[in-house]
């Protein structure tokens, strides 16, 4: 694929084309994910499932440009990936917040564009804080705060660069249940106002019912998709959808993936 001047039609659309990705030391290399194909819209969400140990999170290194392609290619905006760029932000779920540094200067400090003087990047900081409900937290330590805010200040370092594609590697695996589902309620907010795509890596099946637009199933190593699934669910979603007759369709549909891709 040539590289082609990115227009507005191409600004958030992902090509993966033919990706394989071989992992492991020279002697005990193995194929971790095998001829991945695939393309998502500008602004979609879509959702990875599959088996622990299949390579998602080597896929989602692979997009943000931390993980070198075998064979393949991926484009983001039309240009290939050839390392980390600012129009792609990852989110994990582990904390990376430096616990020294205060929360706007940990929001702040994830900008990756020069020449904005510390008042600027504060003022930015704070609309993307405002964003995620942290408004009043700026001059807290993370350790001053719990779990699930941590993770919103995750979310609003990432998105102070306003990147065409966010995505996240089971960023609320950590959470209770209910945190974690105050956190896809504003994540889900959060992308109906900026609707960036978003890629979202996940385990739970309900939690991808409740995101996705489109949901990815892929298989145990070496990983490739088994299913592409539509999610038609109604928007908003709220507890209500996760009972109704067509999310438990789709549910029963991805277990069945998930059993045999184990
Ligand atoms: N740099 C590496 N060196 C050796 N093995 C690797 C490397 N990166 C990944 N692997 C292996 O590749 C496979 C896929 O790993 P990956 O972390 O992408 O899986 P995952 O689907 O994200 O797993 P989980 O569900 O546990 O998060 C695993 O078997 C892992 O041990
Ligand atoms: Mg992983």
């Amino acid at each position: 694929m040539s590289a082609v001047p990115v227009t507005g039609a191409d600004v958030g659309r992902v090509d993966v084309r033919s990706v394989s990705i071989d992992v492991g030391p020279a002697n005990e290399r193995f194929t971790a994910l095998d001829r991945l194909d695939f393309t998502i819209e500008p602004g979609e969400f879509v959702c990875v499932l599959g088996p622990s140990g299949c390579g998602k999170s080597t896929l989602l290194g692979a997009m943000a440009g931390h993980v070198a392609l075998t064979r393949g290619e991926i484009a983001v905006d039309g240009e290939p990936v050839d390392g980390p760029h600012r129009n792609r932000g990852l989110v994990f779920q582990q904390h990376t917040l430096f616990p020294w540094k205060r929360v706007i200067d940990n929001v702040a400090f994830g900008l990756k564009m020069n020449g904005l003087c510390l008042a600027e990047r504060h003022r930015e900081a704070r609309e993307l804080l405002a964003l995620v409900g942290l408004q009043g937290f700026e001059s807290r330590y993370p350790v001053q705060l719990s779990g699930g805010m941590q993770q919103r200040v995750e979310i609003a370092r990432t998105l102070i660069n306003r990147p065409h594609v966010l995505l996240m590697d089971e960023p609320f695996g950590a959470l209770d249940a209910q945190t974690r589902r105050m956190m896809q309620r504003l994540l889900l907010d959060i992308w109906t106002r900026m609707r960036t795509t978003v890629l979202f890596v996940t385990h739970d099946i309900d939690e991808a019912l409740f995101l996705a637009d489109r949901i990815l199933v892929l298989s145990h190593r070496p990983a490739r998709i088994v299913a592409d699934i539509a999610v038609p669910l109604a928007r908003p979603r709220d507890d209500e959808s996760t009972v109704a007759a067509g999310f438990i369709d789709i549910k029963r549909r991805c277990l069945a993936l998930l059993r045999e891709a184990a």
